[in-house]
């Protein structure tokens, strides 16, 4: 590919991204794409992935962390602020918590893979178990009712296709709906205050006069000595909606994918799930990442690599390729089930660095539960038709995932 070709939206790339990222790597580690509203670098050696990250004065998140310009507020922003902001939430993501939601996370998997069962020989894994298992977790911990589930995932699908610079206008509009959404929910939990007689609400509210979860913790939470703003509340509320889902039903839709391909795999890791159901997660997240990139700005003129990139500039940290370079981990095309922890803990699949995706424990543990149900109770399971991939360019992952069993 000569490097003026490549285009991250394009058919060929999107169906294999990884062989399109090698020849990157090799001969244009930092590229400017100009296909969409705003041109773009992309960086794709692991090095330059990783040293980016972590150097948040000239790679800023101020901007917003798609290829679009967006206004510096709450996680969109660097430092000191940045770090209280995520406080509010990632409480509730800590290993600690977790495991006081483990069970919860584990029936509602179960309930799920019954369903699929009971229906027959064949599903769709991703309808059927992938997609409903991570919003319905989500629903819990935002504090959105069951009966409201299907307009949540809609909403939460809406804003991952549009929100990486494919249809800026339609993203805005989705934006105000999903605000909307979250309205109903935040005014009524102002009201239940107001009528309580409460002028100034706290976090010892939350799990008292309200419910214990995100939704309370929005209205509820201090940040630089005030309550949250509602923009600040819907920029929370919207980054746990959507960063929540997608991902982790493509962890699981990509494993079982990789797993299922080759049914060695399979049997290997049914064989002994105590070791390899980790490792064929990670290997997964290794090998098809969720989130193949995500964007900072350049506060100031940077050189890269002997290209000259202007402040202000858009950049896609690629995940995607930094977790397939050859210079870190041994032939990076192969998913293998061998690899050592040592190698599998450097893959970058959530980030590193201060923005460092705080779900991934969370995701880990949802994925876990549902690979080890998976082994344990599909017998024969078998790839059932071809799958489907999602249509963001900057996420992998399949949308349909025909499976058949027994
Ligand atoms: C397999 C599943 C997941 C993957 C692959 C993933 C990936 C990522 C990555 C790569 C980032 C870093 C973004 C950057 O560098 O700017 C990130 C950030 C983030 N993720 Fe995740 N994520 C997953 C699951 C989750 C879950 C379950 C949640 C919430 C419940 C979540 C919430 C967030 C939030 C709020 C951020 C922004 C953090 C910040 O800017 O400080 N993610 N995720």
């Amino acid at each position: 590919m000569a490097n003026d070709d490549y285009d991250p939206t394009a058919p060929a790339v999107m169906a294999d991204p990884f062989a399109a990222y090698a020849e990157m790597r090799a001969n244009c580690p930092v590229h400017r794409f100009e296909g969409l509203e705003n041109p773009f670098y992309t960086l794709f050696r692991y090095d330059d992935v990783r040293a980016a990250q972590m150097n948040p004065a000239v790679w800023s998140s101020r901007y917003g962390s798609g290829p679009s310009y967006m206004k510096s507020i709450g996680l969109f922003a660097d430092g000191p602020a940045h770090a209280e902001f995520r406080n509010i939430f990632k409480p509730r993501l800590s290993p600690g918590a977790l495991l006081q939601r483990e069970d919860e996370i584990r029936e509602i998997a179960t309930g799920l893979v019954d369903a699929m069962l009971a229906r027959g020989s064949s599903a769709d894994l991703h309808d059927a178990l992938a997609l409903p298992l991570p919003v319905t977790v989500i629903a819990r911990f935002l504090g959105v009712p069951d009966a409201d589930l299907d307009q949540l995932k809609d909403w939460s699908d809406r804003l991952t296709e549009l929100g990486f610079g494919q249809n800026a206008q339609a993203y805005l509009e989705t934006y105000a709906g999903v605000c909307g959404f979250f309205d109903q929910y935040l005014d009524a939990r102002e009201a239940t205050l107001a009528n309580a007689g409460v002028s100034e609400a706290s976090s010892e509210h939350v799990g008292a006069l309200l419910p214990d979860d995100w939704i309370s913790d929005a209205v509820c939470a201090s940040y630089q000595g005030r309550r949250l703003r509602r923009d600040e509340q819907h920029i929370i509320l919207m980054g746990l909606l959507v960063g929540g889902n997608e991902t982790t039903t493509s962890l699981l839709t990509n494993c079982v994918w990789r797993l299922l391909e080759r049914p060695e795999r399979w049997a290997a890791v049914k064989a002994n799930p105590d070791e390899l159901v980790e490792t064929a997660l990670e290997e997964t997240l290794r090998c098809d990442p969720p989130t193949l990139g995500m964007f900072r700005t350049s506060l100031e003129a940077v050189e890269a690599r002997g290209v000259e990139i202007p402040a202000k500039s858009k950049l896609m940290l690629c995940y995607g390729a930094a977790n397939h370079d050859p210079e870190i981990f041994e032939n990076p095309d192969e998913y293998r089930l061998d690899r050592s922890k040592d190698e599998l803990r450097k893959h970058m699949a959530f980030g590193v660095g201060p923005h460092t995706c705080p779900g991934a424990p969370l995701s880990r543990l949802e994925a876990r539960i549902a690979l080890r149900l998976l082994i344990e109770r599909l017998d024969n399971p078998r790839l059932d038709g071809p799958t489907q991939r999602i249509g963001a360019y900057n996420f992998w992952g399949r949308k349909s995932l025909p499976i058949a069993w027994g």
